[in-house]
């Protein structure tokens, strides 16, 4: 018997890696109910979810009639030398094999439609949730998590309801219907036969548990290779300015050979310890066959019977090694959801009060009003007790040394962050009670670190108005110096800006960056 292909996936992952963390037991029960939180969200596609279900269930059915076919054909056919009934039951044995493609077909497309929909949905709430994020949690969160989470996160839950989910479930029909079946047959040899349950699955969970340190380690081994690869995609440039690119290499060469080595002895335990189950399995139809034989012999039992028996048999492994390699998968899966969950569920800190107006006609007079302010999760105050006033259309600078609170002042006023006691007002109103979304809309914002979207130069220089006319984007450009240069590239303000930038030369890049106001 082969391994199915989908076992070997779980063992040899090529996707970024998910740490399969020793949980503790609150852990674990958290991570369980992020699971039937997946689970509820089948609810959305319950129709597609039963066409699954009922294909898993008429798939078992074929399954377990192609043993009654045999015994049909032998001892009503073969035995009786009947061959009209021997030229039926193959009649019907093609039937149910054309069956169990079908509802085999039905059974995962549906399962996978099932999944992208719970993703797609998934993927769209986490994105948006992201979205309204404050900055605080922006700070504290690390890029490279959040985008594991959206990425293979999702994945991985996506895989356990398309893949998963419904094997493990007809895994357990297909064990229970042959089991009950075998037993309605004969029951003596019905008990031999099905301790090829408990035994083969016994050897699967101590393999399981002997080895889960070893897949765990390669997924650590996967995750370390890609932060490698990422830092140097992100960083390809310093690692040239500093005449790094072997030492590099290097680096990365040392964690993929770790990783070629681990994943060897994972598939050296995998090969240790699959002839073991097929052998056991093996023994009991020796067993079988050699009891079976014997009551065939003394006319307790016909040859029909000892053939669909034997079938049987072979089916019963199939389920017992899948529930065995999905047990793994689900509880990454579990993992991931939780992790997926902790971001949709995260608290936005700063959102609108609940008689939020919006903010419409600006005077320009701000005052900040003994202002503390603590960045979370910092010892220090950032600012102190800061009392200012400015008049309407007043250029102000804010000077002083780097860390001294220049850049935490301007986080104030369109809300990025709130103050932690005394108040910041425009035109004497807070602006904590302004909506977020009119209040930000009427502040311009220059960044310290200038961020391009993959574009045009003119949607770029639009973002905040998608709107906006061709001239009002030149009349922009025109007073941000740019303009000129704009228009020296081929394509003007069509020109397409590349990820992060870099569809513009390196110098040229440096050029579009305004200086930062404080
Ligand atoms: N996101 C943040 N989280 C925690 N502390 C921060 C954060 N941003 C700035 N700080 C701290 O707040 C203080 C003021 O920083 P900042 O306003 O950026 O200074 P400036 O712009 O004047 O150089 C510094 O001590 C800095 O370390
Ligand atoms: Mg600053």
């Amino acid at each position: 018997m082969k391994l199915p292909g989908v076992l070997l996936k779980i063992f040899l992952p090529t996707e970024v890696g998910i740490t399969l963390v020793q949980q503790s037991g609150q852990q674990e029960t958290s991570s369980f109910r992020s699971l039937q939180r997946v689970l509820k969200s089948l609810g959305t596609y319950r129709w597609l979810a039963l066409a699954a279900l009922v294909s898993a269930l008429s798939l078992t059915v074929t399954y377990a009639a192609t043993p009654q076919l045999f015994r049909w054909a032998i001892d009503q056919g073969i035995a009786q030398k009947n061959l009209q009934v021997v030229l039926y039951s193959v009649g019907w044995l093609v039937v149910a094999a054309v069956a169990r493609g079908v509802f085999n077909f039905g059974q995962s497309f549906a399962a996978e439609a099932v999944s992208q929909g719970v993703v797609y949905d998934l993927r769209n709430k986490i994105f948006s949730k992201i979205q309204t994020l404050s900055f605080n949690y922006h700070d504290q969160a690390q890029t490279s998590q959040l985008l594991t989470r959206v990425t293979s996160d999702v994945e991985q839950i996506r895989t356990f309801l398309g893949t998963n989910l419904i094997q493990v479930i007809s895994a357990g029909i297909t064990l229970v219907s042959i089991a009950v079946i075998l037993l309605m047959m004969n029951w003596e040899l019905a008990l031999i036969t099905l301790t090829v349950v408990p035994l083969s699955g016994g050897l699967l969970a101590q393999f399981l548990r002997v080895n889960s340190k070893l897949f765990q380690q390669v997924q650590e081994q996967l995750a370390d290779l890609n932060t490698v690869l990422q830092e140097n995609l992100l960083g390809v440039r310093v690692v040239k300015a500093f005449v790094r690119e072997s030492v590099e290499a290097q680096r990365y060469t040392n964690l993929n050979q770790s990783l070629v080595t681990i994943n060897m002895q994972t598939i050296r335990a995998i090969r240790n310890t699959f002839p073991v189950i097929f052998l056991l399995s093996n023994l009991v139809t020796v067993v079988v066959i050699g009891y079976g034989g014997a009551a065939v012999i003394g006319n307790r039992f016909s040859v029909g019977e000892l053939v669909a028996f034997n079938s049987y048999l072979l089916l019963l492994l199939q389920p017992v090694l899948l529930i065995g390699f999905a047990a793994p998968a689900i509880a990454q899966a579990a993992a991931s959801a939780e992790r997926v969950y902790e971001v949709v569920d995260a608290v936005i800190e700063i959102r609108d009060r609940p008689a939020a107006v919006a903010f419409e006609t600006c005077g320009g007079r701000i005052t900040f009003e003994q202002v503390c302010f603590r960045y979370p999760g910092s010892q220090t105050e950032a600012l102190q007790g800061v009392s200012f006033e400015t008049k309407p259309k007043q250029l102000i600078a804010v000077l002083g040394m780097t860390g001294s609170g220049k850049s935490t002042i301007m986080n104030l006023i369109p809300r990025f962050y709130d103050v932690t006691s005394g108040a910041v007002r425009i035109d004497g109103r807070d602006v904590r009670d302004f909506t977020l979304a009119s209040l930000r809309s009427h502040i311009g914002t220059v960044f310290q670190e200038s961020t391009l979207f993959s574009g045009t130069m003119r949607s770029n220089i639009a973002y905040a108005n998608p709107d906006a006319t061709l001239e009002q984007v030149i009349e922009v450009a025109k007073t941000a110096q740019i303009h000129e240069f704009i228009t020296s590239l081929p394509d003007g303000y069509q020109t397409i800006v590349g990820e992060r930038g870099v569809g513009l030369s390196g110098g040229k890049n440096n050029g579009l960056r305004s200086p930062a106001p404080c």
